[in-house]
């Protein structure tokens, strides 16, 4: 099998839902689209497996000879995300339990419980048997563990799984009563087995509202830990038989309930599935792409699917306009993807996805605007071969998420429903992405030194020892930007006490001593470098405690006192914006604090042209230039630039037009 050395094009591709006779047309279809690569065997466990203690790959090795015959690389899906029927009448314990107590019966997808002890054994075999069974085949590249883990369970194995990752955790009785604070509303517990689960029959009056944080945050940790086990259950198996061949599983972006972080420590490299709404800005989309590039230290992902044309899921399922597709598969690239990937390869017949987009249409020929542009696309993607591959993205500036942080504050009652951490996420996100600055996303493992700025918006919670970390890296030079509600509790969600933020308070040079929630619509404002913003959602009243005040609120009792506050710590600085405001103040304020730590812009913002930089290593600087506007524009080419899709070179200071939705990609000299 030829190895060609290029993006790997294609995607999820399920010929096992067809008969054989259309085997050879897709193959026809797929080679004249361009597409070299497809992920098989995402959901056939059932097919594999008919009955408890009886295995059927006939099929699937006729699927994997295909592949192989038709020059196809190949990425094999363990098909552990939709458990057989058989399974679920034998032994119910597979099925799970909803947030509300009812218990599923078989069904859907992504049903299994992570703690049955039926799903663990019979997931890992599979997973061993198509090691064993396809390891040898030398266009398989990489391993596809399950689909999309996600959801929720709160069974009786899940309940006591959690009791035991609690004794792990805790220790002792005394301690995990200490951490939950249960001498609050006579809570105190005397035995393990007095722990339940945290649903809506017991801790929750809602889904994110919850009497005890502490029970549900420990709940949300030993969940995503629990089916992180069951990810690395079958990484063990497909390992133990080849070790050479890297595993993965598709993430999706911004997900709640897992903690990608520490999942992206078990995967060989991280892949995700990018489908935006209707209507997503692309910053939203590029800053799902960064944040999968930080999951593991900056290393090139995988999209491992998006739709060529439409989902089915939405309320109103758009058509992705013509040069939509493309962009968006080179925006990915753009942010750190090395694979351009789609579900699916066919359009199925049947069941719930017979209206989403793929490569081959209902019609079932190239004759339509889908297949076109994905031809097309793939036939760029020829050309463009492996220059991009590998390549890296070097950010000067850094924004810090944390998962544990995230469910904490959501899950905090008081002081504001409103208070959403992507909100305040994307706000900074935006203020770079509209002025081209590269931007990484890193978790509190991650060390602050490669960065000159980092914005940690809010940080609420502080874990241990991170104060200290955040100190250090200003002490010696680092500049910080956190905002209003950070500080506040340790990784217990337990308040730190003696005044907010906290363990932060030295290095901002502030006491924050209260926080005022105003209603939606209803805001203060105040007025910074000579031009006016509002003051929205939460507004700290603080004291300065070494710090110089920026700006004041207008109005209200607290008038005239800080609302920012810049605090010169060592040889770095710390702002800390106790507010929230509009777009403007984001993008403003981010400018100066880029400009005073001295991170640069990649270029100079071109209204809705998002520009990025890979490069590898002291290699070639390759830029790319996505148009999101449907009209043109035009660049002003700020270096020499070699175009490496059109074959021309553009100089400096050229004007260069881009059409609506279009793409430049460059190698700069
Ligand atoms: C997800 C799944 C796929 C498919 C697509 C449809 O990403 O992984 O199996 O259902 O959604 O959009
Ligand atoms: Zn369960």
């Amino acid at each position: 099998m030829e190895r060609i050395k290029k993006i790997p094009y294609g995607g999820d591709y399920n010929p096992e839902q067809w008969p054989q006779e259309v085997w050879e047309e897709d193959m026809r279809l797929l080679a004249l689209a361009g597409i070299d690569c497809v992920t098989l065997n995402t959901f056939s466990w059932a097919a594999l497996q008919p009955e408890e203690d009886r295995y059927d790959f006939e099929k699937l090795d006729r699927i994997m000879e295909l592949a192989h015959r038709n020059h196809l690389r190949v990425i094999l899906a363990t098909s552990t995300a939709a458990h057989p029927a058989w399974m679920a009448r034998k032994y119910p314990e597979v099925l799970r339990v909803e947030f509300s107590g009812i218990k599923r019966k078989f069904g859907g997808r992504h049903n299994s419980c992570p703690s049955s002890p039926v799903y663990q054994k019979y997931s890992r075999a599979l997973a061993g048997k198509l090691a064993e069974r396809y390891g040898h085949f030398d266009n398989l590249i990489a391993w596809h563990v399950n689909n999309e883990y996600g959801g929720e369970c709160y069974c009786e194995n899940c309940e006591k799984a959690f009791r035991v990752w609690l004794r792990e955790k805790y220790g002792t009785m005394e301690e995990l009563n200490r951490v939950w604070n249960t001498s609050f509303w006579g809570h105190t517990f005397y035995d393990w087995d007095e722990i339940v689960a945290p649903d809506l029959r017991s801790e929750h009056f809602e889904r994110e509202r919850t009497m005890f944080q502490g029970i549900s945050l420990d709940y949300r940790r030993f969940f995503s830990d629990a089916l992180l086990a069951n990810y690395q259950g079958e990484y063990e198996e497909i390992k133990r038989v080849t070790p050479h061949i890297p595993v993965t599983t598709n993430l999706m972006g911004f997900y709640k309930p897992l903690d990608y972080f520490k999942w992206a420590k078990s995967m060989d490299f991280v892949s995700w599935d990018n489908y935006p709404d209707n209507g997503t800005h692309p910053a939203v989309i590029a800053m799902n792409h960064d944040l999968m590039r930080g999951l593991k230290g900056g290393q090139p992902f995988a999209l491992m699917e998006q739709t060529p044309s439409v989902t089915n899921w939405l309320s109103y399922n758009a058509l992705k306009r013509p040069g939509v597709m493309r962009l968006l598969s080179y925006q990915a690239v753009a942010h750190g993807a090395d694979t351009v990937l789609f579900f699916q390869m066919r359009r199925t017949v049947g069941a719930c996805e017979k209206y989403h987009g793929a490569v081959i249409d209902h019609a079932g020929h190239e004759n339509t605007r889908v297949f076109r542009e994905i031809q097309e696309l793939g036939m760029e993607l020829e050309r463009l071969g492996d220059r991009t591959l590998g390549s890296r993205v070097s950010a000067k500036a850094a924004m810090v998420v944390d998962w544990d942080n995230w469910w904490a504050l959501e899950y905090s009652a008081g002081p504001s429903c409103d208070l959403k951490y992507l909100d305040e996420v994307e706000r900074y996100y935006r203020a770079f992405y509209e002025q081209n600055i590269m931007v990484d996303l890193i978790s509190v493992e991650d060390s602050l030194k490669p960065y000159d700025l980092v914005v940690f918006p809010l940080l609420y919670m502080v874990k241990d020892g991170y104060d200290q970390v955040i100190r250090d890296y200003v002490r010696e030079g680092g500049h910080v930007i956190t905002t209003f509600f950070s500080g506040i509790v340790e990784d217990h969600d337990l308040v730190v006490l003696g005044g907010y933020p906290g363990h932060l308070r030295d290095i901002l040079g502030i006491w924050v001593e209260e926080s005022d929630a105003l209603p939606s619509g209803e805001s203060n404002g105040f007025v910074w470098n000579g031009k006016h913003y509002p003051a929205e959602l939460l507004c700290d009243l603080m004291h300065l405690e070494g710090a110089v005040e920026l700006a004041s609120y207008e109005t209200d009792f607290y008038q005239g006192t800080p609302v920012i506050a810049c605090n010169d710590f060592g040889k770095g600085k710390a702002w800390y914006v106790g507010t929230r405001s509009n777009e403007e103040f984001y993008r403003d304020f981010v400018s100066m604090a880029a400009e005073t730590a001295g991170v640069e812009s990649l270029w100079a913002p071109v209204e809705d042209v998002e520009i990025t930089e890979r490069r590898g290593g002291e290699g070639p600087r390759y830029l790319f230039f996505l148009n999101h506007s449907r009209e043109e524009r035009e660049l002003t080419m700020e270096t020499e630039c070699v175009s490496l899709l059109e074959d021309c070179t553009y100089g400096k200071g050229e004007r260069v037009r881009l059409s609506g939705k279009g793409v430049l990609i460059c190698r700069a000299s």
